[in-house]
């Protein structure tokens, strides 16, 4: 029995999905008269309480046709130290925009927002203007650690009385809003647009919507067209779309609950030192170097991320069900048992 904890990016389309998958009326995006891509469209707007959304094909260009769009080359841009967007993207921000980023220091990847105005640079003769703060909540390399709608609101204020704006990169936004007992309206309230994934544990197969003011979504479209985004009879994709925002948003819950589980079992066991999970993603720290343990747990079909050399991620999602996670502790603690015994 394989498990996969690799990534919620794995997890397949639900029967459901597949269903609307098949019976969804198609028309031509690019001519603006998909109705299914439209129908996603709108539901976003009507779920974040934003004006305007855009189906982009994955959570890079939603990110990247944002900073696209609220920047200028050579503009300065806020970023958390291992933000998606700094550590993942490909220096697409330089390449892209030719923005440049300017990281900010965070505990477990949450900002203290008396930094911001420090890092804040001032357009003149000199220096580039800061024009963007881009945040990540849940925050994906700190281990899906929530942002709390405190720190957010502090962000914003920072935001409002330097006339910059906010993007967030809500690839796990909907895991935010889970683990605080909040709308996803309510998480975005303080941002003025985010790109939202689909096709991580929401399980649709491929896509992201970016949301935001009217201005900046006609802005990102003429961006995303430009990258070569522009997507056809993109209502196959977006049918399983809205499948995802209907019907998948409150399971993420059983996630959160079997993510913490899980790190309390391994809490248990030597040589592993697991984070406590607010949502979906465990870290654990090894002694042993990590390579060998996620060789060792591959042996067993227990998959798994080496993020660093003594660490190791294991990502909760749909696709994974009580039974794996019970036979996912055992080949842990048989792994470990083994890992012990070699090195004593
Ligand atoms: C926090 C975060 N942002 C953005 C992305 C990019 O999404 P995609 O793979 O759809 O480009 C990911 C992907 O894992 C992510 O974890």
């Amino acid at each position: 029995m394989k498990i996969d904890l690799r990534s919620d990016t794995v997890t397949k389309p639900t029967q459901a999905m597949k269903d609307a998958m098949m019976k969804a009326e198609l028309g031509d995006d690019v001519l603006g008269d998909e109705p299914t891509v439209q129908a996603l469209e709108s539901l976003a707007c009507q779920l974040t309480g934003k004006e305007a959304a855009v189906f982009v094909p994955s959570g890079t260009m939603g990110n990247q046709i944002a900073i696209a769009a609220y920047t200028q080359p050579g503009d300065s841009v806020l970023v958390e130290d291992e933000a998606h967007i700094l550590y993942y993207e490909c220096g697409a921000p330089a390449v892209l925009n030719g923005v440049t980023l300017r990281s900010v220091p965070s505990q477990r990847g949450v900002i203290d927002p008396e930094i911001l105005p420090k890092r804040c640079l001032t357009r003149s003769d000199h220096t580039p203007g800061t024009t963007l703060l881009c945040l990540e909540n849940t925050h994906n390399r700190a281990g899906g650690v929530v942002t709390n709608q405190e720190h957010m609101m502090a962000y914003r204020d920072f935001a409002d009385a330097k006339g910059i704006s906010i993007h967030l990169d809500g690839a796990r936004a909907f895991h935010a809003a889970i683990a605080q007992g909040l709308t996803i309206r309510e998480v975005l309230n303080p941002v003025d647009s985010a790109s939202l994934c689909l096709s991580k544990g929401l399980c649709a197969p491929v896509g992201s919507v970016l949301v935001g003011s009217g201005e900046l979504i006609s802005a990102a479209r003429r961006w995303r067209k430009r990258l070569g985004g522009g997507m056809r009879q993109s209502g196959i994709l977006a049918a399983a779309g809205i499948v995802a925002l209907e019907t998948m948003i409150d399971r993420l819950a059983d996630d959160h609950a079997l993510c913490r589980w899980f790190g309390e079992e391994l809490s248990k066991l030597p040589g592993l030192t697991p984070s406590t999970p607010e949502t979906n993603i465990l870290m654990v720290q090894t002694q042993a170097p990590a390579s060998l343990w996620q060789e060792a747990l591959c042996q067993h079909d227990l998959h798994c991320f080496e993020i660093d050399p003594y660490r190791l991620r294991f990502v909760f999602h749909n696709d994974v069900s009580c039974g794996q996670t019970e036979r996912a502790v055992e080949i842990v603690t048989h792994v470990s048992q083994t890992l012990a015994t070699a090195s004593a």
